[in-house]
């Protein structure tokens, strides 16, 4: 994310993420799935703004961007985006509430804030919006109330907010291993294009999940790794992997059309981004990935749209991260 400050208003851009690669190496007593993901943040934007107050309530404006918005980043203007849920159960909420109580009230201290956020990032589409805007929100408290946690506090509040929302503590690409919280930043020598389709319906995680087969010999990312850290971006692509993409396509017909219609099309690459429904396609540049999107939007199978991977000044970050310099 990236982040602007005024003099008490706080400004800061939460992106999307793409899952490259996703292996499912088992199913845990807790409930949750041991995974080997590698995970992209991409230029799709989700913006907040907080300001501290004295009163020791949290207030929450949360709205779809509007075209009138001027983020650069792509916006979804058709139907299926998504429900956006009540004040109180969104995850920028609950990550404010999280740092009051656990920082605030034991030392004495009452503050509040008012939070407004803009969403563009859809929701149930496998693209880590609501984790992404909770890892912001975190590190906007934190900032706002002046209360100088470190990163590694960040994160342990980050891994009860939700499983993939530590990895949008960084603003890099990163291997998320446990069930997403164990993250390690990996390096990425080329900005990637992709094509994504949003299609109408959303899919559910837990449920995606719970139809997942384990695999008796999981695939294992170091190869997709290696080719983001040196490769081509040929060598990316043919090692992207997805193994909730059959559950997903068990339980919503769109995914097994929107892969039909992928393969069909001259792209790198291409399937579902975590637990869904988005599909993308890797693209070799910025035109490529812009021409499929109008091809796309004219078969009417959901909003079709081009990004880039993002990247993310050093200058601009909400926090400082292990290893940053
Ligand atoms: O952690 P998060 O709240 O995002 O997870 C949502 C649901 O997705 C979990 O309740 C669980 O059913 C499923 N999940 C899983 N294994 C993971 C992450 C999520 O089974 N590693």
């Amino acid at each position: 994310m990236y982040v602007t400050s005024g003099r008490t208003r706080v400004k800061a851009w939460a992106p999307a993420k793409l899952n490259l690669f996703l292996e499912v190496l088992g199913r845990r007593d807790d409930g949750f799935h041991e995974l080997d993901t590698l995970m992209l943040p991409i230029g799709l934007w989700d913006l907040l703004t907080a300001e501290p107050t004295d009163d020791g309530s949290i207030q929450l404006h949360a709205e779809w961007a509007m075209p009138s918005g001027r983020i650069d980043s792509p916006l979804l203007t058709d139907r299926g985006i998504g429900q956006l849920p009540d004040a109180e159960q969104n995850l920028v909420y609950r990550a404010f509430e999280l740092v009051r109580k656990t920082h605030c009230e034991p030392r004495g201290v009452s503050l509040g804030a008012v939070v407004r956020l803009w969403k563009r990032i859809p929701s149930e589409a496998g693209m880590g919006g609501g984790s992404s805007d909770a890892a912001t929100a975190l590190m906007l408290a934190n900032r706002i109330w002046n209360l100088h946690l470190p990163f590694a506090e960040l994160a342990q509040l980050a891994a009860h907010l939700g499983s993939d929302v530590p990895f949008f503590l960084y603003s890099s690409s990163c291997l998320c291993r446990g069930r997403g919280e164990i993250v390690t930043p990996v390096s990425s020598c080329q900005s990637l294009f992709f094509v994504i389709v949003k299609p109408p319906l959303g899919l559910s995680t837990a449920k995606v999940f719970q139809h997942t087969e384990i695999p008796r010999t999981p695939n294992d990312s170091g190869a997709i790794i290696n080719a983001l850290s040196n490769g081509t971006v040929d060598q990316v692509g043919k090692r992207l992997f997805n193994r909730l993409q059959s559950a997903a396509v068990s339980q919503y017909e769109s995914i097994a059309q929107l892969a039909r219609v992928f393969k069909r099309l001259d792209v790198v690459s291409h399937q579902m981004t975590g637990s869904g429904s988005c599909y993308f396609g890797l693209c070799r540049n910025a035109k490529h990935a812009r021409h499929l999107a109008q091809t796309l939007n004219s078969k009417n199978l959901g909003n079709a749209f081009a990004v880039q991977s993002a990247r993310v000044p050093i200058s601009r970050r909400l926090c400082e991260q292990p290893g940053q310099n």
